[in-house]
């Protein structure tokens, strides 16, 4: 049997094999609302079979949205429509995960399609971005966010121990916090965003605190036999790979004594012109890798991992405990199904529900 089909079991939640879906914002919400585009795009990859599907970055606040079209569980009201949507995704045999966010000086942007750049200042659809430190992203995002006082360091963690809780109310059973890709959490952690000459700015340790004091904060209101994980940058690509990496695996043996139960390794994204070996398949593999034996953390890892074969590879080689492949599934909803096609398993149509199932499998 294929690696990649194995079951994977985390705390009491077990996945029927190793494909993720990663979270991929649809900048389709409105005022943080899901509405009918995400309740059929979510079940519809749930059907197609992958073990694991993960909801956008959902926002903690309205002010951590990337645009402000993207979800929220800043409000109760948010949660009937996230109930929805995570059951529709556990009726069709994946385990539901979401994954929530702040964007710090990343947030009120335009959706990709109307430009990807920061709203402008005058504009009443914008509003103003928070960070570590009053130090612009640049690039397409050149709005100089507000330094964040010790009052909305404490606001901010609460509404991520808040957001948490209505994500286990609708029924979620993964939570994913967003560490990664230069949005609040990573912008602390990271020397480029952060100059904080206080307790959460300077050294490692004082640039690793909010993300410890979050992930303890929400630790203590989520259940014990659920898996807490995050999705966070280990590396950089600007020339100082090693220290950044060594960082993160300090970090990470830190947030699995602090109770975490996965990471998801990415790439930290802070600054805009890293030099990211995009054309190299399963680039991040090796680094994940790496972070999977020096922490024994368990792994999940994405970015251009989506060929069948690569993607049995990194299972097969330990390089990894689950494949995140996120754009396949946008052209193909049912690609965990084709992947099961391309690598032979025994009976794929198994993976999908019988109304599609029972007559596929007399089809081809
Ligand atoms: C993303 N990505 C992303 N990452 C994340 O952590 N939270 C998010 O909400 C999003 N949103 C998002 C939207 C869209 C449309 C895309 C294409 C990507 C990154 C995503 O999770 C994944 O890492 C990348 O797509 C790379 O994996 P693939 O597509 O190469 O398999």
């Amino acid at each position: 049997m294929s690696s990649l089909f194995q079951p994977f079991k985390l705390k009491d939640v077990q996945l029927r094999n190793r494909i993720a879906v990663p979270p991929m914002c649809q900048y389709s919400a409105d005022n943080g609302f899901t509405n009918d585009w995400h309740q059929v795009h979510y079940p519809g990859m749930a059907r197609g079979g992958a073990g694991l599907v993960i909801v956008e970055a959902t926002a903690v606040s309205p002010e951590g949205r990337i645009s402000p079209r993207c979800t929220g569980l800043w409000d109760d009201a948010h949660i009937e429509g996230m109930a929805t949507i995570a059951a529709s995704i556990k009726a069709a045999g994946a385990v539901a995960g979401i994954q929530i966010a702040h964007a710090g000086r990343k947030a009120s942007a335009n959706p990709p399609w109307l430009g990807d750049d920061h709203i402008a200042a005058q504009d009443p659809d914008g509003w103003q971005p928070i960070a570590p430190s009053p130090l612009a992203f640049g690039a397409n995002l050149p709005r100089t966010p507000k330094e964040m006082t010790l009052a909305d360091i404490e606001r901010v963690k609460q509404d991520f121990v808040d957001a948490a809780r209505r994500a286990l109310a609708a029924g979620f059973e993964w939570l994913e916090l967003h560490f990664a890709h230069g949005y609040l959490a990573q912008s602390f952690l990271s020397a480029h965003s952060n100059h904080r000459t206080d307790q959460y700015g300077g050294s490692f340790e004082n640039r690793s605190r909010f993300l410890l004091e979050t992930l303890a904060a929400v630790r203590a209101v989520w259940p014990d036999n659920l898996p807490l994980t995050a999705r966070m940058g280990v590396i950089e690509y600007d020339g100082k790979d090693e220290e950044t990496v060594a960082e993160s695996i300090t970090l990470t043996h830190l947030m699995r004594q602090g109770g975490l139960d996965l990471l998801n390794v990415s790439v930290n994204f802070v600054i805009p012109d890293g030099n990211i070996p995009w054309a190299t398949p399963a680039f991040l593999a090796p680094v994940a890798q790496r972070i999977r034996q020096e922490t024994g953390i368990a792994v999940a890892c994405g970015w251009g991992i989506d060929d069948p074969l690569v993607a049995q590879r990194v299972i097969d080689q330990q390089q990894m405990d689950l494949v995140m492949i996120g754009r396949a599934h946008l052209a193909n909803p049912h690609y965990t199904y084709a992947v099961a096609q391309t690598l032979g398993v025994k009976s794929p149509t198994g993976l999908l529900p019988t109304q599609y199932g029972h007559w596929l499998a007399r089809y081809r």
